[in-house]
């Protein structure tokens, strides 16, 4: 695992948007793996400010929520369409979100599966984080060898995201993810965590046991896993000041 911490969410959002870039610069036709909640928000928008070239790429959401339309304002498809899709070149047919009205879901997750693979696999897998460990909808207790199916969402992550639906009681419970087997089988992993609510369930996915209690510590296990995390997210992690001391000492010709 790589540990970047910067001083602000701005500023590892700015070193992450680089790597995003980079990767779509010198592979026009990447494979992108998208995450959705309000961290990857700032990195959506430096990298529509970066004018890339989308039109070769391909991009898998990571989940969506079961039953909303995806013209739904909550929904996943709404996110992505106003946070990224409609101001970059991307094509339509290359865009790929979990429908959650399918009426055979479980058909629905065999599909995403297998396109994911027709595409070539995943480049580049961006990640939040919830507060419980969650990475995609994959709450704790998920198999660390999961693929994309419903899950049922916890309380804690229903009260976490209340905010977008007006309330914890009108949120689905019911999500469509990628499993945790899916998530690591990307080729680089880049989880993103900002804010003292992520303090805890990271110090625990860094430097805690591999547990299906907290799915991101599967990361471990990834050949190539990059953490970007502001102060208050890093807080709680007891070799701050190596992993402070790696990234300084980084050697310019060594890549993420
Ligand atoms: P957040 O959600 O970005 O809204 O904090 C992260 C997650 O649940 O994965």
């Amino acid at each position: 695992m790589e540990i970047i911490i910067q001083p602000t969410l701005e500023a590892a959002t700015a070193i992450a948007a680089r790597l995003v870039a980079a990767l779509l610069r010198e592979k026009p036709r990447a494979v992108l793996g998208l995450a959705t909640g309000s961290t990857p928000l700032l990195l959506y928008r430096e990298l529509v400010q970066m004018k890339l070239n989308w039109r070769r790429a391909t991009t898998f959401n990571l989940d969506e929520y079961v039953s909303l339309a995806p013209d739904h304002p909550a929904s996943y498809h709404s996110f992505m369409r106003e946070n990224l899709f409609r101001h970059v070149n991307l094509r339509a047919k290359n865009i790929h979100i979990p429908d959650g009205r399918a009426r055979d879901i479980p058909a629905l997750c065999e599909r995403y599966e297998k396109e994911i693979h027709k595409a070539g696999g995943i480049d580049l897998q961006l990640l939040g984080i919830g507060s419980d460990g969650h990475i995609g909808f994959n709450e704790p207790s998920s198999s660390l060898a999961s693929r994309t199916r419903m899950k049922t969402l916890t309380e804690r992550t229903l009260r976490d995201n209340a905010r977008f639906f007006g309330g914890a009681a009108r949120s689905p419970h019911h999500v469509i993810t990628m499993g945790i087997g899916t998530i690591m089988e990307a080729r680089h992993c880049l989880l993103l965590a900002f804010g003292s609510k992520k303090a805890r369930a990271i110090a625990g996915a860094v430097e805690g046991p591999v547990t299906a209690m907290n799915p991101a510590s599967v990361l471990q296990l990834h050949p190539r896993a990059t953490l970007f995390l502001d102060e208050a997210a890093a807080a709680r992690l007891k070799m701050k000041r190596y992993y402070r001391w790696v990234f300084e000492n980084k050697p310019a010709w060594q890549k993420f």
